[in-house]
């Protein structure tokens, strides 16, 4: 039943006012707001800097019209007042019921957050300690496996959320890992990541986190299921699995259940949402991989974010500048997508990850109460590092029919500091501000003979193309934690707009459901029932159950 929506947002003033500003500019080009004298100021105007970041959206359809009719837009959706309610530990995850506070993950001590229930801090800092204590004690050798040997290979087992925030910044930060210690991660229901991973491991110097909020996911229990008897078939007692076996859970009877003994479970609160909750003990895996310190480093960075988009005003706070231009790309260009370009191996990882934070955080059709919103929410997010986007998919950004705004994230210098690599830095960078620049400029590339003709009409770039550009100066675990906590309060600064619950994600259910159905069906498809499935299904399910059945 659809009702009608409590709520217009497409009619609100500043909505309205929006609309005809965006058509008093729609046909203006960005490279005239360039020229001439006003050019630096036109960057001094439309850049800032928080956290240890620097944020250039000077390349936007913007002016500073479109900058305050957007702020006013922000107040009128009451953007300060849900982030207070955050903030403060309300109930803002209404159809769960729960607080979603993160934030409180990467608060020093001394600052106090709390839920419904009480003060959470305490317990936050106690399970920080255990974590240290825990990694400290693997890291210097003192924590053995059962053999008596040093742990070298750390697994996470875990997905989603579990797996996409620690799998990140393992990566991202690999540089600053140690050269006997290697971090693997295992998600997929798939066998082939398990089947890859388990023959680099070595039962004896092997470490298992099983990391699951739930601790009942499908894919993470069939592969913790899977390692626990590959330690056992490689000679690791049973009674000894203990040293070789770690959960992270908010879920500590189920994780007992499996095997894990209670002092071996880092617990987080229910108030952690999976996508955000690679700061609580989810990150387990990364202060075994990076040490303590850098994990701690990271939650410095994340609470420098944290305080910025707390107290700044909204004409200069990074997250809800950026919230806003998407806002303004998604509802007045009808911008279906946002691209993401992080110019540095070390972040392949992050545009998977922002697809979950954002994607699963704001892909909602409907408003906090239930009732239909009437305007497009959650973009479509991808990308991959330039400069490899260049030469796949970046003919379409700039020659394309479709509008694709593109966050650049740019490191000034690079993780590895050999002379050589000074020169292919510099050069990854000059690609960089050359793409930003190409999508801002257009221009043509014809010859004077070619201007007229066809050719000429092939190499002209209309420009006008919007990209936001976020420099960092060195990609490190403080650095890191302010750029994830920046793209978690623009997508909780966008869901406070659009008014949706960014903090749950019912429509992951059905298929999941839906599977629990099918699996008993594969193993014996004589058990389909003519009218248990739709017929392009059912025969689906014949196809792959008589081809599993056969002899292998
Ligand atoms: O399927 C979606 C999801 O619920 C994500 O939101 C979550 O991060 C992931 O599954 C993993 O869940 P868990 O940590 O409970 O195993």
């Amino acid at each position: 039943m659809s009702s009608k929506p409590s709520f217009r947002l497409d009619q609100t003033p500043a909505w309205r006012a929006l609309l005809e500003h965006r058509d008093e500019i729609a046909s203006q080009h960005m490279r005239d707001w360039f020229a001439g004298a006003g050019a630096s100021s036109r960057v001094e105007q439309f850049s800032l800097r928080a956290a240890g970041l620097y944020l250039d959206y000077s390349k936007n359809r913007i002016t500073e019209k479109t900058r305050t009719l957007l702020t006013h837009l922000a107040r009128e959706c009451d953007v300060p007042g849900k982030r207070d309610a955050m903030w403060a530990g309300e109930h803002v995850n209404v159809t769960e019921d729960r607080a979603a506070l993160h934030v409180a993950l990467r608060a020093p001590k001394g600052v106090t957050f709390r839920n419904g229930t009480g003060e959470v801090s305490t317990t936050v800092h106690a399970t920080l300690d255990r974590m240290r204590k825990f990694s400290d004690d693997v890291r210097d050798g003192r924590w053995l496996g059962a053999t008596g040997k040093r742990i070298r290979h750390l697994v996470n087992i875990g997905i989603g959320g579990s797996d996409l925030g620690p799998r990140m910044v393992c990566d991202a930060l690999a540089a600053y890992g140690r050269a006997n210690l290697t971090a693997h991660f295992i998600a997929n229901i798939d066998p082939t990541e398990l089947a890859r991973t388990l023959p680099a491991l070595d039962p004896e110097t092997t470490l298992v986190v099983v990391c699951s909020k739930t601790f009942t996911t499908l894919e993470t229990m069939t592969n913790a299921r899977t390692i626990r008897a590959w330690f056992i078939e490689h000679g690791i007692p049973e009674a000894e699995l203990g040293k070789h076996f770690v959960a992270v859970s908010t879920n500590v009877e189920e994780a007992t259940r499996f095997g894990i003994c209670r002092d071996n479970v880092y617990e987080f609160g229910e108030w952690v949402g999976g996508r955000y909750s690679l700061w609580s003990s989810v990150g387990l895996i990364i202060m075994l991989y990076l040490g303590a310190q850098h994990f701690e480093e990271l939650l410095a960075g994340a609470h420098a974010m944290d305080e910025h988009f707390r107290t700044a005003p909204l004409e200069a706070n990074m997250p809800v500048l950026l919230a806003l231009l998407g806002i303004w790309y998604r509802n007045f260009f009808d911008a279906q997508t946002l691209s993401i370009a992080p110019y540095t191996d070390a972040l392949q990882k992050l545009p998977p990850y922002l697809q979950q934070l954002d994607m699963e955080s704001n892909g909602k059709s409907v408003q906090v109460d239930g009732t239909p919103v009437q305007w497009q929410t959650a973009p479509i997010i991808w990308g991959e590092p330039g400069t490899n986007g260049q030469h796949a998919y970046f003919q379409m950004l700039h020659q394309g029919t479709t509008l694709v705004p593109v966050d650049f994230i740019a490191v000034l210098l690079p993780q590895y500091t050999k002379p050589a690599y000074l020169d292919h830095h510099r050069k990854l960078l000059a690609n960089c501000f050359a793409q930003s620049e190409a999508l801002l400029q257009g221009g043509s590339m014809a010859t004077a003979e070619q201007a007229g003709g066809p050719l000429g009409e092939q190499r002209r770039f209309e420009g006008n193309r919007p990209s936001n550009t976020v420099v960092i100066d060195k990609l490190s675990p403080e650095r890191l934690g302010a750029l994830i906590a920046l793209y978690e309060h623009k997508v909780f600064v966008q869901a406070a707009i659009w008014n949706i619950n960014p903090f749950d994600q019912w429509g992951v259910e059905l298929g999941k459901t839906l599977s629990r159905a099918i699996e008993p069906e594969l193993v014996d498809p004589a058990t389909l029932t003519p009218d248990a499935h739709d017929a392009s299904t059912a025969s689906l399910i014949r196809l792959a159950g008589e081809a599993l059945n056969r002899k292998h």
